[in-house]
């Protein structure tokens, strides 16, 4: 049976975009498949009383099963309000990443999602456009919101594979906008997803002359960066020092998200630093710990490095701590 989001005490995405534009942040987008990281994502950001998107993916559907993620992030509204010291919780959206068909969006829609992403970005544009308005129209009635996207990330996006970055153009962003409706619109400026974004001696440089443009053209538009993990180095070496083999990964340098959060981006996806963060705890306590068997010991220490690196990018990368309610 079909349920709306604003039942599961969920938001959609628009209040929280109109105060990151207005108030200079970003609102963090993070990934969850699992019960630990939906309890770090909900404890950082109610402790740094940030807002929050939770995104499922296509891969945490096909892992975790939709339901019981749909239900998570239900319990996270109750959990936040539970554990914030005056009951009011954080606002919370859920989001589907990369969505790809207009079934699995009515679908998402239909199940509790409060903003969808449909990434048409692979399309020639005319038919992106007609994909993108097709879902804006559907979703409207249910006042859920939605983000498309604009250019292509080099690396795997929605089990596509590109080569090289298309970037997006900034002549084309007010007439998609425009014609579609969407809420928000996912760029292609340098990032890309995963943990090797760059290679070796390669400069790790996003576009910002290009997010500059973009901005020219639709001012006080949400714009969404994907691929914005930074891979701290600091937990690379805990993973390599550990038995891990993660040489060579590299990610946006935080300076970089930060100069695009000043600038138009009011939407950023992280999800690769959670891995790293959680994979470098559980390598770091079962090497030291050797006895230990029960996943509670080692999934508790997971579960803290990754509600630290969130209070970490809400603080000094989002600006997005304190803005949970404006
Ligand atoms: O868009 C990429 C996200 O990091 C999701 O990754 O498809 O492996 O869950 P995933
Ligand atoms: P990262 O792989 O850089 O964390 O990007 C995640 C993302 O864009 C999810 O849509
Ligand atoms: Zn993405």
């Amino acid at each position: 049976m079909a349920v709306s989001y604003k039942e599961l005490g969920l938001v959609n995405t628009k209040e929280m975009f109109k105060n990151a534009v207005s108030g200079g942040f970003a609102v963090p987008a993070f990934n969850f498949n699992n019960l630990e990281q939906m309890q770090a994502i909900v404890q950082g950001c109610v402790e740094c009383q940030s807002p929050v998107i939770l995104q499922v993916s296509k891969g945490a559907r096909a892992y975790a099963n939709q339901t019981l993620l749909r239900y998570l992030a239900q319990g996270a509204v109750e959990y936040s309000k539970e554990i914030s010291k005056d009951g009011k919780g954080i606002p919370i959206a859920l989001n589907l990443d990369h969505g790809d068909s207009f079934e699995t969006i009515k679908d998402c829609i239909d199940f509790g999602f409060s903003n969808v992403m449909i990434d048409g970005s692979h399309l020639p544009y005319e038919e992106n456009i007609a994909l993108t308005k097709k879902v804006v129209d559907y979703a409207k009635d249910f006042d859920v919101t939605v983000e498309g996207e604009l250019g292509v990330l080099a690396g795997i996006e929605d089990e596509v594979e590109a080569e090289e970055h298309v970037y997006t153009q900034p002549e084309e962003v007010e007439d998609f906008t425009q014609k579609t409706g969407v809420d928000s619109l996912a760029i292609s400026i340098g990032t890309s997803h995963g943990a090797f974004k760059f290679k070796p001696g390669q400069q790790p440089k996003i576009r910002l002359d290009i997010l500059e443009e973009i901005e020219k053209r639709i001012p006080g538009f949400c714009i969404v960066m994907h691929g914005s993990s930074s891979i701290p180095q600091d937990m690379v070496k805990i993973i390599n020092q550990y038995g891990g083999k993660m040489a060579d990964a590299i990610g946006i340098p935080e300076e970089q998200i930060r100069k695009s959060v000043e600038s138009a981006v009011c939407k950023v996806n992280i999800d690769s630093d959670g891995r790293i963060a959680m994979t470098a705890a559980i390598r770091k306590h079962l090497t030291e710990n050797p006895q230990d068997f029960d996943p509670r010991q080692y999934l508790k220490p997971a579960r803290e490095s990754l509600k630290q690196l969130y209070i970490h990018k809400c603080t000094n990368v989002l600006n997005s701590a304190g803005k949970a309610w404006m």
